[in-house]
């Protein structure tokens, strides 16, 4: 099996270069992992670190957050902003008590009806957790998508979204796939920043067409998601 030359070159940079001992990195669980998701839905990863260790501190599993009211998950949330994530989270609890039997979902299928989670989401937990064969696509990676491919689309078209998770499918690895898509947010969040990317040391600048084109601006959007 040939990798494709996009994950190719993400998964050496990641090996050498990437996160691998962020708080949600170390003792993966589903759970620790879901919490760590949503909070990095909206929030970036410096100001989610210490959000995190006290919620996990709280809350270390599904059965001590199942114990506890919508108050304290709020409690733990204040600062952290989009509360609906918070609401999520207190319902997504319950849902897997009651419908699971206390045990955290592994197929995409239950993961995407819960409360807050889509298909993005539920490809990180999965990934990132079990080294489950999903794609992620949230704002890190559709900017690089767009510049490295060139693509000059309305975002919010729902045939562009459907072109970004079709390309992004094919470009994903088998194997390996959690330090892919690790691999890509880091990136996406460390270099192809949505200000002034640090084309100069990145792993995919040998094929970026908008660094080809010196035309990053032209390639950037607005929206997170
Ligand atoms: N943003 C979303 N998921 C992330 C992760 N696992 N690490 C860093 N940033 C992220
Ligand atoms: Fe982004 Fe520049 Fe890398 Fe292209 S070369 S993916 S624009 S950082």
């Amino acid at each position: 099996m040939t990798l494709h030359i996009f994950s190719q070159l993400v998964l050496n940079w990641y090996h050498l270069n990437g996160r691998k001992n962020l708080p949600w990195q170390r003792d993966k669980t589903l759970y620790r992992v879901w919490i760590s998701e949503i909070m990095l839905q909206q929030t970036q990863v410096k100001t989610v670190i210490p959000y995190f260790k006290k919620f996990i501190s709280k809350f270390p599993n599904l059965n001590s957050l199942n114990n506890g009211t919508l108050n304290e998950i709020l409690y733990l949330w204040s600062g952290l902003g989009y509360y609906k994530r918070a609401k999520n989270i207190y319902e997504t609890a319950k849902i897997i008590k009651n419908k699971f039997n206390g045990k955290f979902p592994k197929n995409i299928l239950d993961l995407v009806k819960l409360p807050g989670i889509g298909k993005s989401t539920a490809g990180a937990i999965l990934s990132f957790t079990l080294n489950y064969f999903f794609s992620i696509l949230d704002g890190n990676v559709k900017r690089i998508l767009i510049r490295y491919y060139g693509i000059s689309e309305c975002l919010k078209n729902t045939k562009t979204e459907k072109k970004l998770w079709n390309l992004i499918e094919n470009i994903t690895p088998i194997h390996n796939t959690g330090a892919f898509n690790q691999g890509i947010i880091d990136i996406g969040a460390l270099i192809c920043t949505s200000k002034i990317p640090k084309c100069n040391i990145c792993p995919l600048n040998t094929k970026c067409i908008a660094y080809k084109e010196k035309e990053w601006k032209k390639y950037s959007f607005q929206k997170n998601t």
